[in-house]
């Protein structure tokens, strides 16, 4: 803490070597430490301050995805830190609960940055979330899952090469968990509460168990859902997370995996970005008795509330060619619009050339209204901030900009397939 009650988070930025595969050990980056970066965890109404250093000898930033802050906080290509430069963002927490992540946002070469190392989790809590049942001990019942997918050259340094004639970005054939490869999670408790992110630059995941056991959803990206939802996949595009609560048997053994995409994507389209890949993503190995003194509440988090018709303004997204969003490439000297401090308002979002794409906006929520004018799925009915947008369908998002505003700096929306986010398929929006 620092002597204003804020809670103060140091943070370096660096190059290094880790040994990831037998031999020579792989250069990688990452956040006080040589690769990926801790979990922050802080609770709502928390002030936090980060001192963010960059070792690297090349800009980069740190950018809060999930997060509600103000936009010069918010770590996005106008917040650059210079090598050997400090950047000292400070706001309250001021959102439900949720798992949200980190990484960097320098404008052209976020893929390549993420891609190298930097990235980790942002947990937030609240006085709700605190008070339920569910499983809470982290690292024991409560496990972030970064998972990414990375290739190799034969000198066990990191390929970044896109598959041939492919403009999604590098499709690795090796899955990391927390920057392991072949891992494992030793279970000692009946029931396991994952935090699944797709922290991958262009890897699309459906995640399911082997064996096909239903599993619990619980929270989308913006937090807990109203109750969960049983299912035995959940698809996540780069960027998207879920948490989700599985029961285990003593002693037995199962495997998560990553199986060809529900939706969408059949053929070449979608086989650059893995969309018909059957990966192996973690093993659970159960200890031969189980502690059991958690469960999975009736009533969790609040049902997105936002009434479309509340909307003062609606807008139309189109992504296409790999780089634009109706029509045009990101400049960042160039702001898209303004939207109105306390107002809602409903974006409409499509994919108009049948590659993958999702949409992500900056420091809101958002609910998704409806999907080609029928009721979202189950999976599509909480809190989002980053939503996969299968070709040809309409989503229609309402959000509320709320409490902060700022006429000069922007946040950002944009596709977080990397590559395409690097090669502009970006916008930026003030709050006024
Ligand atoms: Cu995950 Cu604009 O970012
Ligand atoms: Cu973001
Ligand atoms: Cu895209």
């Amino acid at each position: 803490e620092d002597p204003s009650g804020a809670r103060v988070f140091n943070l370096e930025i660096k190059a290094g070597t880790t040994p990831l595969k037998a031999g020579r050990e792989t250069a990688t980056w990452g956040i006080n430490g040589n690769f990926l970066g801790p979990t922050i965890r802080a609770k709502r109404g928390q002030e936090v301050a980060f001192s963010v250093y960059n070792g690297l000898d090349e800009g980069t930033s740190l950018h809060w995805h999930g997060m509600h802050l103000p936009a010069v906080m918010d770590g996005g290509p106008h917040q650059e830190v210079e090598p050997g430069g400090d950047w000292t963002p400070q706001w309250t927490i001021n959102q439900p609960a949720a798992t949200l992540w980190y990484h960097p946002h320098p404008h052209g070469r976020t893929g390549n940055h993420v891609y190298r190392g930097l990235a980790g989790m942002f947990i937030v809590d609240d006085e709700e979330s605190e008070a339920l049942p569910l499983p809470k001990t982290y690292g024991v019942d409560d496990v972030p899952l970064i998972v990414q997918d990375r290739k190799f050259h034969d000198d066990n340094q990191f390929d970044d090469k896109s598959p041939f004639m492919s403009m999604q970005g590098v499709l690795g054939d090796h899955i990391m968990v927390n920057g392991t490869l072949g891992p494992y999670f030793d279970v000692t408790t009946r029931l396991v509460r994952l935090r699944l992110l797709n922290g991958s630059v262009s890897r699309l995941y459906n995640f399911g168990f082997a064996d096909g056991r239903p599993f619990s959803l619980v929270a989308t990206d913006g937090g807990l859902l109203p109750s969960a939802w049983e299912t035995d996949r959940i698809q996540l595009s780069p960027g998207e997370r879920v948490e989700i609560v599985v029961a285990f048997e003593p002693g037995e053994t199962a495997v998560l995996r990553s199986h060809p995409a529900d939706e969408g994507y059949e053929g070449p389209l979608g086989r650059v970005n893995g969309a018909e890949d059957l990966l192996d993503i973690i093993e659970f190995r159960a200890a031969g008795t189980l502690a059991d003194d958690t469960a999975i509440p009736e009533a969790m988090g609040a049902a997105p509330d936002l009434d479309p018709a509340d909307a003062v303004e609606e807008r139309s997204f189109s992504l296409s060619g790999f780089s634009q969003i109706n029509g045009e490439s990101m400049d960042a000297g160039r702001i898209d619009f303004g939207v109105r401090e306390g107002t809602v308002e409903v974006w409409e979002v499509s994919n108009a050339d049948g590659y993958m794409h999702n949409f992500h906006v900056h420091d809101v929520q958002f609910q998704v209204v409806s999907v080609d004018g029928d009721e979202p799925p189950e999976r599509l009915r909480g809190w989002k901030d980053t939503v996969q947008l299968v070709p040809k369908r309409k989503y229609r998002l309402a959000m509320r900009f709320a409490d902060y505003t700022d006429p000069n700096l922007p946040y950002m929306y944009h596709c977080h397939i990397l590559a395409h986010e690097d090669t502009g398929m970006m916008g930026q929006f003030v709050v006024l």
